[in-house]
């Protein structure tokens, strides 16, 4: 049977979609995690849910992935065997808004780059010291089907997600002989609250995933698992994922008929 137990888990981005269903996995298969969000009080329930239900440790710990300086702070003042992170799932990211490049909003480009690109790398820095020490680690980056493919108005998440797919085979390549394995996963549409964040219209984002069976946020932290339960010798370089109604980033079957364009609500 697969087991985390006596592995530490962090899980960046766990107070909502992949990341909390990813620590619920985690937890069952008796794994101690350290939740990290900006939400506090969602990740501080659900760490004394996951402590109740599966007698595990949970530190539930404020962290926005773009402040470098309190990351190492955060991270640096782990004490005991907190310190000594098993697994860390770079899952923090987000999109903001769906404009044409010539359309845009730029600061939206610079909360997509330092959350998704840099706030990764930040974290990745931080945690990778002990995990070098120790020559033990697996490392688990979400990036997206964006990240593979492009799709009309994804530009800069889409190139975020580029990026995440780079530093993963970059990593793999300037880690190799430090026993740290790491793997990527590319999700095509999933169910979460990414986009409401996206459109902060909440209405908006019910509509688009009520056009077709998107993927769950279960969905995806079963493949998380998958990956970070493999034999030792075993790492797992990719794994994409569309919802069977998804052939593209930019294909899906909407209400049954197969359309051009991921988003077919947005009238722009
Ligand atoms: N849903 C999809 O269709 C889809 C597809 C492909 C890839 N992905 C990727 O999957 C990952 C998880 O997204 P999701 O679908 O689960 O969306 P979600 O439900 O909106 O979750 C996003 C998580 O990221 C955290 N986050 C955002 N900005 C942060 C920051 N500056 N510092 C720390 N945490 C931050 C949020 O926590 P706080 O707001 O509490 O900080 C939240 O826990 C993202 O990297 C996303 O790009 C999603």
């Amino acid at each position: 049977m697969n087991t985390l137990k006596n592995k530490i888990a962090l899980i960046t981005g766990a107070s909502s979609g992949i990341g909390e269903a990813t620590a619920s996995e985690f937890a069952k298969l008796g794994a101690d995690l350290i939740l990290t969000a900006r939400r506090i009080d969602k990740i501080q329930n659900l760490a004394q849910q996951l402590e109740k239900e599966y007698a595990i440790k949970v530190l539930a710990l404020q962290l926005d992935v773009q402040d470098h300086a309190n990351i190492e702070k955060v991270i640096g003042g782990l004490t005991g065997t907190w310190q000594n992170i098993d697994i860390l799932v770079n899952n923090a990211g987000l999109a903001l808004s769906s404009d044409f490049i010539q359309d845009a909003t730029v600061s939206n480009w610079d909360t997509m780059i330092d959350t998704n690109i840099k706030g990764l790398l930040y974290v990745t820095h931080a945690v990778l010291p002990t995990m070098i020490k120790r020559k033990v680690g697996h490392i688990v980056n979400i990036s997206s089907m964006a990240g593979i493919e492009h799709y009309p108005r994804g530009n800069v998440y889409s190139a975020t997600k580029h990026a995440v797919r780079a530093i993963s085979k970059s990593l793999r390549l300037d880690l190799l002989g430090q026993n740290i394995r790491v793997s990527d996963i590319a999700p095509g549409a999933v169910n979460t609250e990414f986009s409401t964040v996206r459109w902060n219209d909440k209405q908006k984002a019910d509509n688009f995933y009520s056009t077709f069976t998107p993927l769950t946020a279960e969905d995806m932290a079963d493949a998380i698992t998958y990956c970070v339960t493999r034999k030792p010798h075993v790492n797992v370089e990719t794994i994409a994922i569309y919802p069977t109604e998804q052939a593209s980033a930019n294909h899906i079957c909407a209400n049954g008929v197969p359309t051009a364009g991921m988003f077919p609500t947005d009238k722009k």
